[in-house]
């Protein structure tokens, strides 16, 4: 993809992929955690960063709220800019994983589509990608509700909140649905390792 300069040209590097494994204690991939604000998705991918670190595997949390303080700090939360703050997070993701990282993504992403194209990206370059649908109902996030935000939408001072007045489209075919059973973060993290 070049984008609007068609006269660059890609530039193979002379460092393989399964040389840099051996750095990093294996090959990268991208684990894509997609859900509503407050479903516990940082959580789990906090736990889940940890647990591969302390097992010998490099792996780099990329959180959205974080990457909204840097690089995605000019934009907002119009279906544009959320567009965007997908494509720009499933680049640098692609980018750690081929660096020989896990890259362990927390992103509401309500976009199917967006989603998707992250997920084309990465596969084409041979990466894996391994979507995690962190399932848990309206209902449970807003009571939650960690930042007040939903009281705060609910109260018609922030619109275009995600479940209230703006859309979140579930995936499809999930490599893995995590809904609140009562296990810990830390459980739930492993769950997802062993796919890994
Ligand atoms: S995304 O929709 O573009 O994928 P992202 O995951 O980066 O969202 O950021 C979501 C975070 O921004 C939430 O955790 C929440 O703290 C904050 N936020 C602020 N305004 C909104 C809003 N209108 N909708 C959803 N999240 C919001």
């Amino acid at each position: 993809m070049s984008g609007r300069s068609p006269d660059v040209r890609w530039h193979d590097g002379a460092v393989s992929r399964d040389l840099r494994a051996g750095l990093t204690g294996g090959v990268g991939s991208v684990v894509w955690l997609t859900g509503l604000s407050g479903s516990g998705k940082s959580t789990v991918a906090v736990e889940l960063e940890r647990l591969l670190v302390e097992s010998g595997r490099a792996a780099y949390l990329l959180d959205g709220d974080n990457l909204r303080h840097g690089l995605n700090g000019d934009l907002g939360f119009s279906d544009e800019d959320r567009t965007e703050n997908i494509r720009r997070v499933g680049e640098v993701a692609l980018l750690f994983a081929d660096a020989g990282l896990v890259s362990v993504v927390p992103l509401i992403s309500p976009f199917r589509a967006a989603r998707g194209a992250a997920r084309q990206r990465c596969e084409q370059a041979g990466i894996r990608f391994v979507e995690v649908f962190v399932n848990t109902p309206l209902a449970v996030c807003e009571q939650r509700d960690p930042k007040g935000l939903y009281s705060r939408a609910r109260a018609g001072e922030l619109t275009g909140m995600t479940g209230i007045d703006s859309p979140y489209e579930p995936p499809e075919r999930p490599e893995l649905e995590i809904t609140p059973d009562g296990s810990s973060a830390r459980a739930q993290a492993m769950r997802v390792a062993e796919l890994l």
